[in-house]
């Protein structure tokens, strides 16, 4: 991403990795909708990229919500997030609350996709 998206950070949760010594190695968050959540504020260090640090940060998000999770993301990490199952949505289909955040990174990077998961809801 260009830049963060620290809006309602204080109801996100947040999902943070840390090696043995306690150094942080990344973290991550889902920020949270009336309908679904989103990916957001995901970022590993870059010493410490393709370790398996990402996998486990979205493995462990992943585990605290049991609904639909969307997420925007540039065109370069679609490969990275249909691992986890995330498949990429027509930007005509994505939720409304989602637009004016897609609507800001698009407008700076020129191509944002949204992705989604698809899941049966929460009980
Ligand atoms: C995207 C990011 C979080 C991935 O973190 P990471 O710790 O390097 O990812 P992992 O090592 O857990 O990778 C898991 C798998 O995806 C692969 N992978 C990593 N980055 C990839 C990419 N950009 N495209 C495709 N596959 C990728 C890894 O090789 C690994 O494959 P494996 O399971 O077969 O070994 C990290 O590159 C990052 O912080 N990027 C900058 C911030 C960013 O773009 N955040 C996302 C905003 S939407």
């Amino acid at each position: 991403m260009v830049d963060g998206d620290g809006r309602e950070l204080d109801q996100g949760r947040f999902v943070v990795a840390e090696s043995e010594g306690g150094t942080i190695l990344g973290c991550g968050r889902l920020r949270p909708y009336p309908d679904f959540c989103e990916v957001a504020s995901l970022a590993v260090d870059p010493d410490q990229r393709t370790n398996g640090v990402g996998r486990a940060i979205i493995t462990r998000l992943l585990e605290l919500y049991s609904g639909d999770v969307y997420l925007i993301c540039e065109d370069h990490l679609m490969d990275f997030f249909g691992r986890f199952g995330f498949r990429p949505v027509p930007v005509e289909d994505m939720p409304p609350g989602l637009e004016p955040k897609w609507r800001h990174y698009e407008s700076l990077t020129g191509s944002m996709n949204v992705m989604l998961l698809e899941r049966a809801q929460a009980a």
